[in-house]
């Protein structure tokens, strides 16, 4: 019967993240993951990191390649039809930044640093369930080549994303979830062509929401509001480019560098927040306990905090022998994630045409709203500072 320290279910950034932690201060553990390491890496996702994630990825010892070709952004811009407003990001919030550098290659980093310390990760394993949550030997049973395995423990983190066993593992008369889904998708687009500018630009347009972004100097990123009964294969790279010009603010639009789409998908937004992340010994981090709308960048940064969190307390568990603890981590991760959940709806609600979805008071409101803050050097602070992250909490 296999034994560890901590069982982790799901080989994505929370995971690989908090396994490489665990290890470096010696508290072993097992990664189980559903699909092949490869089909982890085929997922395009975001890839704005926040100065917390940035020193947890130097804590962990894999902070190379990151620091090296991630590209730090002291600014980022909002446009409104064709005005552009600078939110100066360091010079708001006293010096913070953020870093460029995509989710794919900070899981490829981890995934190579865990390859190369011996660490186990199990692939393809299926009928993964978790037992005895609530007792002090919990376990974990999973199939893998046509066999069913146990996996003793002492804690299972749950880092098996929206669609994991995880939660579900919690009764439904424990768990308060809150959810809110937006009545529009994003088309995202990944290209090999310059980027429309030196930093991202949020786009407000008459026509719809739009987003430049990039993954390097020569790999763009960019996405366009398009409502939940668009189909992918309707959307020819020209027709995509077509439209993005017309979204972007002119002086952007002109130096727009076209190109063949390497990438081309619809995602849906939505909120969505688990209450507790804890039941017993069995912890929710990243997507398995909450989902944000990309507009924010906070996905992948508020799974960052989860695992600086878990991380601490396993470490005071395990080094210091305090287990009182392991009771405060739903509480801390619950309240850096409301802000993050708030922030990403927020951002939503500013930047998007609901297309009668919201009422006419509310639409003003909300152009209003954002009228005031990226006027204000008070508004423009209170976006920087949100942007970059917000400080991690201490465990007590
Ligand atoms: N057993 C084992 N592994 C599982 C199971 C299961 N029952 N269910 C899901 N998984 C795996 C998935 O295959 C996936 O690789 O768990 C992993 C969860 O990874 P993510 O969904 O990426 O979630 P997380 O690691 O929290 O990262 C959050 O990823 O989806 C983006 O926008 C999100 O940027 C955020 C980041
Ligand atoms: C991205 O580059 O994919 C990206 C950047 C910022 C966001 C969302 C996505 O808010």
């Amino acid at each position: 019967m296999k034994k560890t320290k901590v069982a982790i279910i799901g080989a994505g950034p929370s995971g690989l993240l908090l396994g490489q932690l665990l290890s470096k201060q010696g508290i072993d553990n097992v990664i189980l993951e559903r699909v092949t390491g490869e089909y982890v890496l085929g997922r395009i996702r975001a890839g704005v990191l926040e100065q917390g994630f940035a020193n947890l990825i130097r804590e962990a010892g894999v902070a190379h390649n990151m620091d090296s070709v991630g590209e730090v952004h002291d600014g980022v811009e909002i446009a409104f039809n064709d005005e552009r407003v600078k939110i100066e990001l360091s010079k708001l919030t006293g010096g913070d930044s953020v870093i460029v550098y995509g989710q794919v290659e900070i899981t490829k980093d981890l995934m190579q640093a865990r390859q190369e310390a011996g660490l186990e990760t199990i692939y393809e394993v299926s009928n993964t369930q978790l037992h005895d949550v609530k007792s002090q030997t919990p376990y974990v049973t999973y199939e893998k080549d046509g066999v069913t395995h146990t996996l003793q423990c002492d804690y299972i983190a749950g880092c098996d994303g929206f669609h994991g066993v995880s939660r579900q593992t919690i009764p439904l008369d424990v768990r308060t979830e809150y959810e809110k889904v937006y009545p529009f998708g994003w088309l995202g687009l990944l290209a090999d062509t310059p980027p429309v500018n030196d930093e991202l630009i949020y786009c407000k347009n008459d026509r719809g929401f739009a987003l430049a972004s990039m993954r390097s100097k020569t790999r763009s990123r960019y996405y366009i509001q398009v409502p939940l009964t668009e189909k992918v294969e309707d959307w020819s790279d020209e027709r995509f480019w077509e439209e993005l010009k017309k979204r972007l603010p002119a002086s952007a639009a002109k130096n727009l560098v076209t190109g063949p789409s390497i990438e081309k998908s619809i995602a849906p937004l939505r909120s969505f927040i688990c209450e507790p992340l804890q039941y017993g010994n069995l912890f929710l981090v990243g997507d398995a306990g909450h989902i944000v709308p990309p507009t924010g960048a906070k996905g992948l940064n508020l799974a960052a905090s989860d695992v600086a969190t878990l991380y601490k307390i396993m470490t005071k568990v395990y080094k210091e022998g305090d287990k009182e603890c392991i009771s405060q981590y739903s509480d801390i991760v619950l309240r850096r994630v409301w802000n993050g959940v708030r922030f990403s709806w927020w951002m939503t609600d500013m930047m998007h045409d609901f297309d009668g979805a919201k009422d006419q008071f509310d639409e003003k409101m909300s152009t209003s709203e954002m009228n005031y803050f990226i006027q204000s050097e008070a508004g423009k602070k209170v976006i920087a500072e949100q942007y970059v992250g917000l400080p991690y909490e201490d465990i007590k």
